[in-house]
């Protein structure tokens, strides 16, 4: 990915500005940057985007974590990446899944688009192709451990192979495994340092899932995802309209409403302005 200089600097409010801020809160920011800017276009060659291969050691990113206001874990719906938050247009009384991906998942969906178009290129199943269009999504609500978040967000409407592979791929994206064309990418290495070792449970989730009849599911989302930034490619989320269809259960009443253990998670996206 083309780093534009100028777009950055603008962003954070010009040169100068940029130059007061302190270096963590510089990375912070252009991380932030880069991150955004791969929803929005664009040329990316799929290895995190940044030119430099100097990567932060785990230290140096958690010594970041008292220079901001927020906590990385933080849903995208809840903070904007540069300014001040904007209103929210109002979704439809019983909204779909496709209502929140157009009005509520501005952040996520073209890197969740792109790794649905790949997976669907690729002559992935239809399950692996849907479980690739949600795998994300979650993370407009939350982001930490967004893969169980997602699958709990999803597991009323979803098959349990879905879910199965929503959950679990945020466990084996940091293990990889190039005989099926997962290669760990440099994009963590900036994310969580180059030094940086998942913690026991991921580990004991990966080593459960690597042995389980269904492991390539989840697998095949973080082939997708790692391949998921391809330049000029824009899918529509109309060339998933059958899949969805086929394979999400919308609840009559809408996300949110139909009382379901979830709902309040679909509520709280439609919603984020309410205070309590
Ligand atoms: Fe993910
Ligand atoms: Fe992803």
């Amino acid at each position: 990915m083309e780093f534009d200089r100028r777009a950055f600097f603008a962003g954070l409010g010009g040169a100068g500005a940029v130059m007061a801020m302190t270096h963590e809160a510089r990375a912070d920011a252009l991380e932030d940057f880069l991150m955004q800017q791969l929803n929005e276009d664009a040329s990316h060659r799929g290895d995190g985007g940044v030119a430099a291969k100097k990567f932060p050691t785990a230290a140096e990113i958690d010594a970041r974590i008292e220079t901001q206001p927020f906590r990385r874990g933080l849903g995208n719906l809840f903070r904007a990446s540069s300014g001040n938050v904007k209103h929210l247009a109002p979704l439809p009384a019983k909204p779909t899944l496709v209502d929140f991906f157009k009005l509520r998942f501005s952040a996520t969906s073209n890197h969740v688009l792109q790794s649905a178009n790949r997976a669907m290129r690729t002559g992935q199943s239809e399950e692996v192709i849907l479980a690739c269009l949600l795998h994300d999504t979650v993370q407009e609500l939350i982001k930490v451990d967004h893969g169980w978040w997602g699958a709990q967000m999803y597991e009323p409407y979803v098959s349990e192979k879905v879910a199965f592979a929503i959950r679990y791929h945020q466990a084996l994206r940091f293990y990889e495994d190039t005989a099926h064309g997962y290669v760990y990418p440099d994009l963590y290495r900036n994310m969580f340092g180059e030094d940086y070792k998942p913690e026991p449970y991921i580990e004991a989730t990966y080593k459960m899932v690597r042995n389980h009849k269904w492991y390539l599911e989840p697998r095949m989302v973080t082939v997708n995802d790692l391949y998921a930034f391809e330049p000029g490619v824009h899918p529509q989320l109309e060339q998933f309209t059958d899949i969805i269809g086929r394979h999400f259960k919308q609840p009559k009443e809408g996300l949110g409403f139909d009382n379901s253990p979830v709902a309040h998670m679909w509520r709280s996206m439609a919603m984020p302005d309410h205070p309590l």
